[in-house]
């Protein structure tokens, strides 16, 4: 703030008081009677006089100046002082401790110090490091209850959807916002199902995309990538919701298809076309091997795929949302989603979990081997969870799952899942880490056939369902998503140096 003030009292003549102001170059003036501010004459008000024209000259302060004018305290902060100053549209405020005038605070005395002092807008708030808790959309899609160990599609239970219905059933459940019909569901199977085949533009481009090598997630974003493009997948502004439906469709329709091919062809094997006339999980392990697999083990890995299809703001479907708030294309959002998926914090840990198996060997190891490895700062994969702070019911449901398909490694990963969770108890007291979906996914993926390279894939193979889902959603009551970052790096301006010469 500015201090001492340039004050006036009331029955002094605007003219005087405007000579003042030019003299000591100052936009306003206080009005007081003793210490107490009366009210406020500002450039504004003098040059609103003069515009009023010659018949107004002689006028006191008292009869132009706003009257009872609001003051803050000595203690406001400078980010709240210019919060006010831009709330009620003033370019002057006087500070008052107690009755008496002690300053005043300029629109220019904050412009000085907003070098140092970034500016904070109305309504601005600061998140918590990673978002956590933060709210940041309304959603019908699902959700998840992290303290109670549940979560669940649309209104449902996604556990007990697991259980009881189809993925294809669940999908329309996600897209049509209700559980289908018996019609509906074989309409909507045959629709889908008919969707399995890869574009023929895209078929000839898999030979090369799996001869780069690489992981499969990172070839499977190229091959979405190129879907979207040989389709002719143009931004959803530009287009009616029926066509972003049926890009979504095709997409979903295809990813388990892309993946099985590129995963056949880098093992130098031709691809297997899709067959129509099998359920989605029995699809799935056709297209690995071209044999009609075993009911159980089809059914298993199709209830891991349920189980992933959706999880809440996860980061993949926030990755989805985001490039979806912008206007692009469906492929775009979903490429975007199967990047932010594939980081080991994410969907890449099942194959890490089983290492993890893989490493400890025996049961008598476990302890030993993941003491060291969490007082060494490791982590411990398919354990800990953002929002789960109990047991995570996908790893629940997955245990059960691997105990009927009398998964190999069952009863060795639950002896070390016990293991893991008294020793994270011990040594990260508080952090309620248990497992997470991850743990048993891979000994369930393992057992039905799928190799270590198909873990993260065969996540991304239901999870673009949910992220289609939410693309959907926020097709349909779109804010572009435009967060703020803290600038904390060294104060602005700084002069800028002329390029070096020579
Ligand atoms: C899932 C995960 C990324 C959540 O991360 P987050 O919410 O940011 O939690 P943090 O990483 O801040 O963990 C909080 C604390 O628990 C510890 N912790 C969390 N998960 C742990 C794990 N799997 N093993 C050992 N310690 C773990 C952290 O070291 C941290 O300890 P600190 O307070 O001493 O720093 C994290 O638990 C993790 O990396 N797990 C392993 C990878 C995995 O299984 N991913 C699949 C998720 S479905």
């Amino acid at each position: 703030m500015s201090s001492p003030v340039v004050t006036t009292p009331p029955d002094e003549s605007v003219a005087a008081a405007a000579a003042r102001m030019h003299e000591l170059s100052v936009g306003s003036v206080v009005v007081v009677d003793g210490a107490r501010p009366v009210g406020i004459l500002t450039e504004r008000d003098i040059v609103r006089l003069a515009a009023a024209g010659p018949s107004s000259a002689g006028l006191k302060v008292a009869e132009l100046m706003t009257a009872d004018p609001d003051v803050v305290a000595p203690d406001l902060s400078v980010q709240e002082a210019f919060a006010t100053l831009a709330e009620r549209g003033y370019r002057h405020i006087p500070v008052v401790d107690g009755d008496d005038l002690v300053g005043i605070v300029s629109m220019r005395d904050l412009m000085r110090v907003a070098q140092i002092q970034p500016v904070v807008h109305p309504g601005q708030i600061e998140a918590p490091p990673g978002l956590e808790g933060v709210i940041v959309a309304e959603t019908k899609v699902g959700d998840v209850r992290g303290l109670e160990g549940f979560y669940h599609y649309r209104e449902y239970s996604a556990v007990e959807l697991a259980d009881k219905r189809s993925l294809e059933d669940i999908w329309f459940l996600l897209f049509e916002g209700h559980l289908p019909s018996l019609a509906e569901s074989h309409a909507f199977a045959r629709e889908v199902r008919g969707l399995r085949g890869v574009p023929d533009a895209v078929r000839g481009l898999l030979p090369s995309i799996a001869a780069s090598g690489g992981p499969l997630m990172d070839q499977l974003r190229s091959a979405v990538s190129l879907i979207g493009h040989s389709q002719g997948f143009r931004p959803w502004l530009d287009i009616k919701p029926d066509e972003l439906r049926a890009n979504a469709l095709q997409v979903c329709a295809s990813v388990p298809t892309l993946i099985m091919a590129l995963h056949r062809l880098a093992q130098g094997l031709e691809p297997v076309d899709p067959d129509p006339e099998l359920g989605y999980g029995e699809n799935y392990l056709w297209m690995l091997t071209g044999e009609i697999p075993d009911a159980d083990k089809a059914r298993a890995v199709e209830q891991y795929q349920i189980l992933t299809i959706d999880h809440g703001f996860n980061a993949s479907t926030f990755t989805a949302r985001v490039i979806t708030s912008t206007g692009a294309d469906l492929a775009g959002a979903v490429t975007g989603g199967i990047a932010a998926l594939s980081g080991p914090l994410h969907g890449g840990a099942p194959s890490r979990a089983l290492d993890l198996l893989d490493a400890i060997g025996r049961p008598e190891n476990a302890r030993p081997y993941l003491v060291d490895a969490v007082t060494h700062g490791g982590k411990i994969m398919g354990f800990g969870h953002r929002v789960y702070k109990t047991t995570d019911p996908r790893s629940e449901f997955l245990r059960g799952v691997a105990e009927r398909i009398q998964a190999e490694k069952v009863a060795f990963a639950t002896e070390v899942e016990r293991t893991v969770v008294d020793v994270l108890a011990e040594l990260k007291p508080g952090r309620n880490l248990y497992a997470n979906v991850e743990f048993y996914a891979g000994v369930v993926m393992e057992d039905v056939g799928l190799p270590s390279d198909l873990f993260s894939p065969t996540f991304a193979s239901s999870r673009v369902i949910g992220w289609c889902a939410n693309i959907l959603e926020q097709a349909a009551d779109n804010r572009i998503i435009r967060p703020s970052a803290r600038y904390v790096g060294p104060p602005p301006p700084q002069p800028v140096p002329a390029a070096p010469e020579g």
